[in-house]
């Protein structure tokens, strides 16, 4: 796919897409369109841009649901800032009074990590943070009455992937709880985890799966009885009077606008319908030589006697530390000869560093944009300081 990102210059290799993924060049020239020909905003105006702006952001909606093959009827979509914007956004809306206790797990970014602590604390009820099986699966025997539960189905460390989603969704709801679902590091490489999951919200970034800065919450429709309304401004009202207002989302085919106060980043949101495009293009082919490139990684590192690796399996996403040597400067060190690394615990202090006792790690992740070259360059450096 090296062809859609021919803006890299020779000797950048770009290792973080954990964090934030580049973006091919479809994507980026979808956002410039939007700025050059048509900037406007959706819904609110009768002129042919903002019809054209309106029409395009209804599409994205639509095609976030048809790549998690989720139903229109069941689910609506909301866009937002990012993934923990998302979650965030949820647990302040939640009505407590259906609930006895807040579920999140060990291995969680911050994002879920500390929103929970955050609730549980505000709403003083008791969290539970449950100790994930090796491969990242969840225990059969949680007890999920009438728990609020938040959980990654993919590892910002390991890519480990929470294998029986399906499974403790269903456990979840037929115990009286709901559950939040972080996507965030689904969406580019593992969405199939998603699929068809019956979750009550599913939040993640666009930032992470090809697209520009943004975030995206899918949201079951009888969801929302339980959630008060937290922020209120323009988009989200039919009608206003002196001491009341008339919500656009009691309306079920205006629900998304419960979670969009104030004006939304159209242009984002129009070339994040375009990298959904463009990751559905993406031929298995080259899907194949990806998986290639993560396993060559892998057993690379999984070799070497001093580097002490994470991953239990090849995955995008690869952490590791080296045994005496500081992961700062080794990160620096990479940096010099052009590969861009992360260093540190990646926003999972908890398990990383309190209940594994890890040093600072290093994290290459790779994308649909590195090749052999960058892979080969990347082994012969990290061997040659070893
Ligand atoms: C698993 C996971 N959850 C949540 C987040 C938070 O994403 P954002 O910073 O876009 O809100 C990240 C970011 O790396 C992540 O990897």
């Amino acid at each position: 796919m090296r062809e859609d990102f021919d803006y890299l210059k020779d000797g950048d290799i770009y290792v973080d897409t954990a964090c934030q993924s580049l973006r091919p060049k479809p994507v980026i020239d979808a956002l410039n369109e939007y700025y050059t020909n048509f900037n406007s905003c959706g819904e609110r105006v009768k002129y042919p841009w903002g019809e054209k702006t309106e029409q395009k952001v209804e599409e994205a909606r639509k095609k976030v649901l048809k790549f998690l093959k989720l139903k229109p009827k069941d689910y609506f979509v909301s866009f937002t800032l990012n993934t923990t914007y998302g979650i965030n956004l949820i647990l302040n809306q939640i009505d407590v009074k259906d609930f006895e206790k807040i579920v999140t797990s060990d291995i969680e970014h911050n994002s879920p990590f500390l929103s929970t602590l955050a609730f549980s604390k505000k709403n003083k009820i008791p969290r539970e943070v449950i100790k994930r099986n090796e491969d990242g699966t969840i225990p059969a025997d949680v007890d999920f009455k009438n728990a609020i539960v938040v959980l990654n189905c993919v590892s910002n460390v390991d890519g480990r992937r929470l294998e029986n989603l399906s499974e403790i969704v269903k456990k979840v709801h037929k115990e009286g709880g709901v559950i939040v679902v972080d996507g965030a590091q689904a969406m580019a490489h593992n969405s199939d985890i998603l699929e068809k999951v019956q979750a009550d919200a599913i939040c993640f970034s666009a930032h992470k799966m090809y697209a520009p800065s943004l975030g995206v919450m899918v949201v079951r429709k009888d969801f929302l009885p339980k959630l008060n309304t937290s922020f209120i401004g323009g988009g989200m009202v039919d009608d206003v009077f002196r001491d009341e207002f008339k919500p656009s989302y009691d309306n079920p085919e205006k629900f998304y606008t419960k979670f969009e106060p104030g004006l939304q980043a159209f242009g984002e949101i129009i070339a994040f319908s375009e990298a959904i495009d463009w990751l559905e293009n993406v031929p298995k082919k080259a899907r194949k030589e990806f998986d290639g490139l993560c396993e060559q990684l892998f057993e690379f590192l999984d070799n070497q006697p001093k580097i002490k690796l994470l991953n239990k399996k090849p995955s995008a996403v690869i952490s590791f530390y080296i045994d005496g040597i500081d992961s700062h400067l080794f990160g620096a060190a990479l940096a010099d000869e052009g590969i861009m690394v992360r260093t540190g615990y990646f926003c999972v202090h908890y398990y990383l560093s309190h209940e594994k006792n890890y040093p600072p790690l290093i994290r290459i992740s790779l994308g649909l944009h590195n090749n052999q070259a960058d892979i080969d360059k990347i082994i012969n450096v990290i061997r040659k300081a070893l």
